[in-house]
């Protein structure tokens, strides 16, 4: 059996794929992690949506362009400008598997336990499932990039869903073609350094 541990330190967000088709054992086992994940009250809210066709992907892709570039006009400063402008952020087109995975507010439509102090807990839910199919596609070998640069109304007016579905973004998913030496893209890319631990702090009566 594979260390847990493992795959956790292995799993990378992904921005370069190989041509290898995803079999689809290895996206229904993943999908079937993700349904395994933790959801507030059981409500389940998480709903996916494969995209193979090439036409939509490229949609999404001018979506991710035109958010990208209005990121940028944010950037005053000429050298992160010209870092940002490097970087590859995604692999909408050349990803054999696009992924939307989205929570479904209508849950909410009967009574869920643990939504009365914020209904976010639903989208925690999915979070919850995303990061369980990141980890099962690393322990099979493939990876995942999660691409959030997006202008969400209009993704979810591309994708017609309906009201109640609130996508968390589009995943990404293929066999990776660059480990990146086992450290975050952005770390070998000189964006920024992890930090070496978790931060952590203990409290008594509030900080
Ligand atoms: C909520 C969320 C949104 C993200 N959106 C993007 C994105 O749009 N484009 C991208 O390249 N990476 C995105 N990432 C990936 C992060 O940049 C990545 O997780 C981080 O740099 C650490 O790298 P690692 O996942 O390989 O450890 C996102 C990650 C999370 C958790």
């Amino acid at each position: 059996m594979t260390d847990l541990y493992d795959v956790i330190f292995k799993r990378r967000d992904t921005r370069h794929f190989t041509s290898d088709p995803v079999p689809d054992e290895v996206l229904q086992k993943a999908l079937q992690a993700g349904h395994a994940a933790p959801s507030v009250g059981l409500s389940e809210p998480t709903r996916y949506y494969i995209v193979e066709d090439a036409d939509l992907k490229l949609q999404v892709k001018k979506l991710f362009d035109a958010s990208r570039e209005k990121a940028e006009e944010q950037i005053s400063n000429p050298d992160q400008l010209d870092k940002h402008q490097s970087l590859k952020l995604e692999a909408i087109t050349s990803a054999p598997i696009g992924l939307v995975i989205a929570t479904d507010e209508s849950v909410l439509d009967e009574y869920v336990i643990g939504t009365i102090g914020t209904k976010e807990t639903l989208a925690w839910s999915t979070a919850c499932a995303i990061q369980n199919i990141w980890l099962s596609l690393t322990e099979q070998g493939y990876s995942m990039g999660w691409v959030s640069i997006l202008d969400y109304i209009a993704f979810k007016e591309l994708l017609n869903l309906p009201e109640s579905v609130k996508p968390l973004g589009y995943f990404c998913i293929g066999k990776p073609a660059d480990d990146y030496d086992n450290r975050p893209m952005l770390e070998t890319h000189n964006w920024k350094r992890k930090s070496s631990a978790p931060h952590v702090v203990k409290i008594t009566q509030g900080l």
